[in-house]
């Protein structure tokens, strides 16, 4: 592609043509060298053309969908830059397609995995079941979200018997809403039609088109921040609750009744926790990925409390805060992005998360805790529900 007739002395021409007067007087001097001069720039310009393409790819991918990809807003892809700086390692790989791609015009950017510690998003995900009007109709206090696998039906099933069956609680209206992502491989084919029937029934399904693994856990996380942004932004707050737990919502809500109807995010706060640098960690996320030996304030997904201002906020700094894979810790790092501090709750002893063993007076005073594997929560829920004294 160098031109033939361009040798390299004659190209030391062009470093030299820097200085002014001496150019002139060489192209007055020499067509032919001006001619080089003409192509060597042009070749240089190709060069630093296709360079930035190449640069760029990686950052443009973070925000940009692979099935839609001029969803792209300007400010999205500089917002992002100065966050994806640590993605350089795999642009090298990713970059080598992208050259020989834009050669053939126009430059679509190709699929480019954020790599194991990140996840896809922001990305325009569809709901493929949804309960647009349930909030609106039902105007509730409460929405409880609770993210569980498709498959997953028996879980669904021990909530909606046990704590997520109260719909009024304290005079609130509280509503239970379950998270699902897509199902893939074995058992994928009939499940679709078993849950519109599900949802028929009982209509408290959210389902979007995101595979739902448990590296994934941040996207439905994301997903549900905007549902609530979009269809349940009148209600005061919301409580992501993992399947397992076991939820006082009396307790809950009394501790709602007097809280911020703003900026409120409460839990079990994790203050100071150490970013995991053992590759064999399940929660294990690299220098590049996380410089700081430390996260900052975050709420432990097992259960957190949300006022519903703030869906809309995290959803935006979302935008700017690369997508680690772990949810509640991505949720953190979002509110330092948009400077909000966590809330403690009231006092110790509200949120569990090494399972407290069922004993009612213990349970009649948290707010949340994880349960033992193999807890009967249907019995601990009768057994909690019966009249008299807890204590
Ligand atoms: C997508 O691109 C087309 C053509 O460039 C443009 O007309 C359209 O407005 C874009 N859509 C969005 C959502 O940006
Ligand atoms: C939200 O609440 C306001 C005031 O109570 C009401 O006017 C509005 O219709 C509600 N919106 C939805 C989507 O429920
Ligand atoms: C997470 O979901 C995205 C979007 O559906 C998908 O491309 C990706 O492969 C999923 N990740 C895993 C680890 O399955
Ligand atoms: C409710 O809030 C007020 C003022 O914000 C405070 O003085 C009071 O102690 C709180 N009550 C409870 C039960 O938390």
């Amino acid at each position: 592609m160098l031109g033939s007739g361009c040798s390299m002395k004659e190209s030391q021409g062009l470093l030299d043509a820097g200085r002014p007067g001496d150019s002139r007087s060489r192209c007055s001097s020499s067509r032919r060298l001006c001619f080089c001069f003409i192509l060597v720039f042009a070749v240089g310009y190709l060069f630093l053309y296709f360079n930035s393409t190449k640069w760029w790819t990686p950052f443009k991918s973070l925000t940009q969908s692979k099935k839609s990809p001029n969803t792209t807003d300007p400010s999205r892809v500089t917002g992002s830059t100065g966050a994806a700086a640590g993605l350089t390692t795999d642009s090298s790989s990713s970059g080598t397609d992208q050259v020989t791609q834009s050669s053939s015009a126009p430059p679509l950017a190709p699929y480019v995995s954020p790599g194991p510690y990140l996840v896809e998003y922001p990305h325009q995900y569809h709901f493929t079941i949804n309960e647009p009007q349930t909030c609106a109709e039902q105007q509730p206090f409460l929405a409880l979200m609770v993210p569980v696998a498709p498959q997953n039906r028996a879980d669904r099933d021990i909530i909606r018997r046990t704590w997520g069956g109260d719909s009024q609680v304290l005079g609130k209206v509280v509503k239970l809403f379950f998270l699902l992502g897509l199902k893939t491989g074995e058992g994928a084919e009939q499940l679709p039609e078993q849950l519109l029937q599900e949802s028929k029934e009982h209509q408290d399904l959210i389902q979007s088109d995101f595979v739902d693994c448990y590296k994934n856990l941040t996207i439905k996380t994301m997903v549900m921040l905007e549902w609530l942004d979009t269809y349940c932004s009148n209600a005061s707050y919301a409580m992501k609750i993992d399947s397992d737990m076991f939820l006082n919502l009396p307790n809950l809500i009394h501790m709602l009744i007097n809280a911020s109807r703003t900026n409120y995010l409460t839990g079990l706060v994790a203050s100071g926790a150490a970013v995991l640098r053992d590759p064999s960690s399940k929660w294990y996320v690299p220098v590049e990925v996380h410089p700081s030996p430390q996260y900052p304030r975050y709420a432990l997904g097992l259960g957190y409390v949300l006022s519903l201002d703030l869906p809309r906020k995290l959803v935006e700094a979302a935008r700017d805060v690369r997508a680690l894979y772990i949810e509640d810790v991505y949720l953190g790092l979002c509110m330092q992005h948009l400077g909000i501090p966590l809330t403690d709750p009231p006092g110790p002893g509200y949120f569990y998360v090494f399972p407290v063993s069922y004993n009612r007076c213990a349970f009649s005073r948290l707010i949340a805790t994880t349960t033992h594997e193999n807890a009967d929560r249907t019995s601990i829920w009768t057994d909690f529900k019966k009249p008299g004294p807890f204590c």
